[in-house]
């Protein structure tokens, strides 16, 4: 039997949330209810507590749960929590931070996974603010189910409408259900990185962060507790996932080394090699140096080996992406050996007459210590699809 934190804001569909609180019944699973002040203005406690069977919570100063520290403890006590309805006001309370009620100060030091089904009106739901504020949410890696478009309690018609329940259900059910990769955490870096030169220029690389914005949206779906370090990309970013957005490669390095540790690690960032000795502090003039601009290069920090021959910490898998122009799997085994990781996808750079960057396809060959195969033409989702395979037999092994 699973335990679920269902969390009911104030919204008119808060009278569906009781249907909702049937079926997870009806499947055998627990349910607590958590009602903002304003829910109970549609609702009442009572019938969500007759239907969970269980007692409902509404106040933070509630003297009996709070000896207890309610707030901490209702979603220590769950295994997944669910917000449904969520308005637009405690959506923007969740962006900010904000922990006025026992709600958001549920929500605020969560520590499970959170399923947001929105509901609300349809200017409200298209409005910049509520769209920003959920693109934050999705970036810590909530997930969403909804809203669906229709006719609205205000007569008005859109998106907005609260899910059906029996699709919440299924997000739930999906939520609950143990992945081959549950309890593993991953790194995945993805895109480019971008190295100034000035306050408006910079060098980076082609790189669209689909390969392994595709990873990471495979490894969470498989369970896997998954951080994406990504430079700036223009797609968008997978559900349940936690987004880091970097710039350059050493912020890239950070990251990672504050995202250990971490079960498995894939570098499919394509790190800028070098960055300019100089960063200036002003736009260089045209009439700089009388003419040519001559601009020197350091090396960047190398990630995924400084990663890979870290002692303390270091992921039990570590897979590096290698792209060449020439003498691809020669080079792509002796960067495997020389930067100490774990296996290697080593990249064709030109497949059909058309680069890899920005394709939805792939030409790859996988390599670990022993062998090398050729996955062929497939799409970016594939490769990923294919990888985690392998992961997942790994760890089987390994157990
Ligand atoms: O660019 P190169 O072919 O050496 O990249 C191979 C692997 O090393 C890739 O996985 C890439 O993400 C990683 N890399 C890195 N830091 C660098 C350069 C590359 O982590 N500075």
């Amino acid at each position: 039997m699973k335990k679920i934190l269902l969390i009911v804001s104030g919204g008119i569909a808060a009278y569906r949330s009781l249907d909702l609180i049937r079926e997870i019944k009806r499947r055998g699973d627990d349910v607590t209810c958590v009602l903002t002040k304003s829910a109970t203005q549609f609702v009442q406690p009572l019938s969500f507590g007759a239907l969970s069977q269980n007692k409902v919570y509404t106040d933070l100063f509630d003297l009996e749960s709070e000896t207890n520290i309610g707030h901490i403890k209702l979603s220590r006590n769950a295994d997944l929590v669910v917000l449904a309805p969520a308005t637009a006001n405690i959506l923007a309370k969740m962006s900010y931070g904000i922990s006025d009620s026992l709600a958001t100060s549920i929500l605020l030091a969560n520590n499970k996974p959170l399923l947001i089904a929105p509901s609300m009106n349809v200017k409200m739901w298209n409005n910049p603010s509520t769209k920003n504020n959920i693109e934050k949410l999705k970036k810590y890696g909530h997930i969403f189910v909804g809203p669906d478009e229709g006719e609205m309690a205000c007569g008005e018609v859109g998106s907005g409408k609260m899910s059906k329940v029996e699709d919440i259900y299924k997000e739930i059910e999906f939520l609950l259900k143990p992945g081959p990769l549950k309890g593993k955490k991953a790194l995945v870096t993805s895109g480019p990185t971008i190295e100034p030169i000035d306050p408006v220029r910079f060098i980076s690389n082609k790189s669209s962060g689909k390969q392994g914005h595709a990873i990471a949206e495979r490894l969470s779906k498989l369970g896997a507790d998954t951080h994406l370090i990504t430079g700036p990309v223009n797609i968008p970013y997978p559900d349940n996932v936690r987004v880091t957005e970097v710039n350059t490669a050493e912020e890239m390095l950070n990251a990672c080394k504050n995202s250990i540790p971490a079960d498995i690690a894939i570098f499919a960032a394509a790190v800028s090699d070098w960055k300019p000795t100089k960063n200036f502090q002003n736009k260089i003039k045209k009439s700089f140096n009388d003419g040519d601009l001559n601009l020197s290069f350091s090396q960047n920090p190398d990630i995924l080996r400084t990663i890979s021959e870290t002692n303390i910490n270091r992921p039990k898998l570590i897979v590096g992406f290698t792209l060449e122009t020439e003498n691809l799997m020669e080079s792509a085994r002796k960067k495997m050996l020389d930067k100490s990781c774990d296996w290697m996808i080593a990249n064709n750079h030109i497949q059909k007459n058309k680069s890899v960057f920005n394709s939805d396809m792939n030409e790859v060959s996988f390599l670990n210590d022993v062998s090398d195969e050729s996955w062929g033409l497939i799409s970016k989702k594939n490769v990923a699809e294919n990888l985690c395979i392998k992961i997942i037999e790994f760890f089987d092994n390994a157990a």
